[in-house]
């Protein structure tokens, strides 16, 4: 029933910890889990020229690696599997389209990330995950 788990992380506290719940989830039931995490491009209007975008790029995609590489860490040191994946665009979207693709029985993510404003419960992300994606998501708080 509980097969597989995905586990969108941004590298905010929150996101670790939606992590921990899915470690302690998948110990217990034996589901494999995928770390994902969304480089998302910044609005084109800031960005003043090619190469600056470049730059920015390529720093988010080092940052990236880092993330996931404690998230292995992390597994490992739980004694679970953990498959990783980066994708870049739109955050909501790549996580939704890839539960859906992947067939996914749950998404573990985080109610807030790395968003300063925190009056809201959820962020934009987490609650638009939590409105189209198709299989059960568990908020972490
Ligand atoms: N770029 C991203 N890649 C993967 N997961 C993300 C990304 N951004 C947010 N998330 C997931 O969504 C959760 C909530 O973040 P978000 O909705 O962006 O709130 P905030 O507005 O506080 O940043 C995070 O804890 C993380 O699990
Ligand atoms: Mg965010």
């Amino acid at each position: 029933m509980l097969s597989k788990i995905l586990v969108p992380v941004d590298g905010s506290e929150n996101s670790l910890r939606a992590l921990e719940h899915a470690l302690f989830i998948a110990k217990s039931t034996g589901a494999q889990i995928t770390a994902m995490h969304v480089i998302e491009h910044p609005p084109t209007v800031y960005v003043e020229s090619q190469k600056l975008l470049n730059d920015l790029l390529s720093n988010y995609r080092k940052e990236s690696t880092k993330i996931l590489d404690k998230c292995k860490e992390m597994a490992q040191k739980s004694g679970v599997n953990l498959e990783t994946i980066i994708a870049e665009g739109d955050a909501a979207s790549n996580i939704t389209g890839y539960a859906k693709q992947g067939g996914f029985d749950l998404v573990v993510i985080g109610s807030r990330g790395l968003g300063r404003l925190k009056e809201m419960v959820l962020g934009s992300t987490s609650n638009k995950v939590l409105h189209n994606t198709k299989c059960s998501v568990l908020v972490v708080k």
